[in-house]
């Protein structure tokens, strides 16, 4: 039996084991595993790695803005800087303005993404609980595929009070979708800011001053207190140290369907980068901010108990330079008026199998869970992407386990003019990628045509499901 494409010679690694193998795709699937398989075309990946193509389940691309106008970051430059790292799905946004639907924003997202070269589908932010989009326009939007919610607990001007949020959770529940969470306090932050900004405290460093640790850790217990009494499915995004990694492990041993993610500035970048000189700082803004090495250490540690089970992007489809993204309010703005975000669509799976594997902090198949298989089953893109077994699409990544790199912003691939990482030597590379039986990265060249990617409609699936646990066992949200 011959295969449209075999690569040969390879170590197999999926999120729970490490084979020597030939992998055989047919119809953009893969066919077989074994040994001696032939096919019309072949691939040597001999002495290389064969891991599933990356899944990124949390990346602003081309996100709309108010008032007019995306992310520099289109779908073009985005998927190309996917490509280049391996990850072959992402899960992005679209997002809702304030006294609009979503409905109207969503077929504006699905029209830009028809350039994708990646596979994608959308978290649907919600910024406005009215009563339009949480009884009519959220059933819709989840049974077209976007089975995903997004809200903010801070932001202005994103950010959901705490009745807002319940509704969500609430509308959630009804319609079979998970909740993914941004959690910081709201008034806490803009409190302290006021007063950094009265005392003239207002370079890039005072953003981490501004939403210290226990500001995310109310925020995130609070998030799951109420998830708990709607008994509604819950990601916690971007988690940035242990303490509140801790609210998240809390919540798992008391048997709630909570999740928790993490990205990689939290585990290469901290406060202190945000002290360089001039306007430099800015570029290491992100919400949550970095944090200390010792909080790198002690995240590392919730990676391997499985607290923090997905590591994604969060990549921000701002440039530096320019007059639309950091310095959107002048090359001086304070902290407060410089967008937060960093890019990373490229970089997340260099950094977290040279921080992580090279460094002997965690193995190659918790490497492929939280970069691949954990985010495609959260995602309900399982069993179709996250894995590397017959049935699956044909996405994979080969990868030299040896190859030492220092990070620039050529490596990248994105539109964007800087890369956080810089300078940050790694070993563990990308060699070629291949997308649903196709190879559309060959030594870092990417070839895919605009428009290959394919959207992912996302049905209901067992993971999400509420547990059915309600206070005295009454199910509010059949009625609000
Ligand atoms: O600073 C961040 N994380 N910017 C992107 C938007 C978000 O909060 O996820
Ligand atoms: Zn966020
Ligand atoms: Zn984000």
């Amino acid at each position: 039996m011959t295969f449209d494409l075999v690569i040969r010679g390879g170590t197999v690694v999926t999120g729970t084991d490490t084979v020597r193998a030939d992998v055989a795709v047919r119809d953009g699937r893969i066919a077989a595993i074994g040994t001696g398989l032939e096919g019309t075309r072949k691939l040597d990946a001999g002495g290389l790695l064969v891991l599933p193509g990356g899944v990124d389940t949390h990346c602003h691309i081309e996100q709309l803005q108010e008032g007019g106008g995306a992310d520099e970051e289109s779908w073009s430059s985005g998927s190309t800087a996917c490509l280049a790292g391996g990850t072959t799905s992402v899960v992005t946004f679209s997002t809702q303005f304030k006294g609009h639907g979503i409905l109207e924003p969503l077929a504006e997202y699905r029209r830009r993404a028809a350039k994708a070269m990646v596979d994608y589908s959308f978290h649907q932010i919600i910024t406005d609980a009215s009563d339009e989009v949480i009884w009519q326009e959220i059933p819709e939007v989840v049974a077209s595929g976007v089975r995903s919610l997004k809200v903010f607990l801070t932001y202005d001007p994103l950010h959901l009070d705490d009745r807002a949020y319940i509704r969500v959770l609430a509308a959630a529940r009804r319609a079979g979708a998970i909740v993914t969470v941004h959690c910081e306090n709201y008034e806490a932050i803009n409190w302290r800011t006021e007063a950094l900004l009265k005392a003239g405290r207002t370079a890039p460093m005072y953003h981490a001053w501004s939403r210290p640790k226990m500001i995310e850790r109310e925020a995130t217990h609070r998030a799951i207190a109420l998830a708990e009494m709607v008994d509604q499915p819950i990601q916690i995004f971007h988690v940035s140290c242990a303490e509140v990694a801790a609210e998240v492990a809390a919540a798992q041993a008391r048997g709630l369907k909570v999740w928790g993610e993490t990205c990689p500035q939290y585990f290469v970048l901290t406060a202190g980068h945000m002290d360089r000189p001039g306007f430099e700082g800015a570029k290491f803004m992100c919400s949550p901010a970095p944090r200390t090495e010792a909080d790198q250490a002690l995240l590392w540690q919730e990676i391997r108990r499985g607290t923090l089970d997905v590591v994604s992007s969060d990549h921000s489809g701002w440039c530096f330079d320019g007059t639309r993204g950091k310095k959107v309010n002048g090359a001086d703005a304070n902290f407060r008026d410089i967008p937060n975000g960093v890019p990373g669509l490229m970089a997340r799976l260099p950094i977290i199998f040279s921080e992580g594997v090279s460094k002997g902090r965690i193995d190659l198949n918790t490497f492929v869970r939280i970069t691949a298989t954990n985010p495609a089953k959260l995602f309900g893109l399982y069993p179709r992407k996250g894995s590397i077994a017959p049935g699956f699409d044909a996405d994979m990544v080969l990868w030299d386990p040896n190859k030492r790199t220092t990070l620039t912003n050529d490596h990248m691939q994105h539109v964007i003019d800087y890369t956080p990482y810089e300078g940050l030597e790694v070993t563990g590379w990308p060699v070629a990628t291949v997308r649903r039986g196709e190879v559309v990265m060959r030594d870092g060249k990417v070839q895919a045509p605009e428009g290959s990617g394919q959207f992912l409609a996302r049905g209901p699936y067992d993971m999400i499901r509420p547990r059915g646990v309600l206070p005295d066992g009454f199910d509010a949200a059949e009625f609000a």
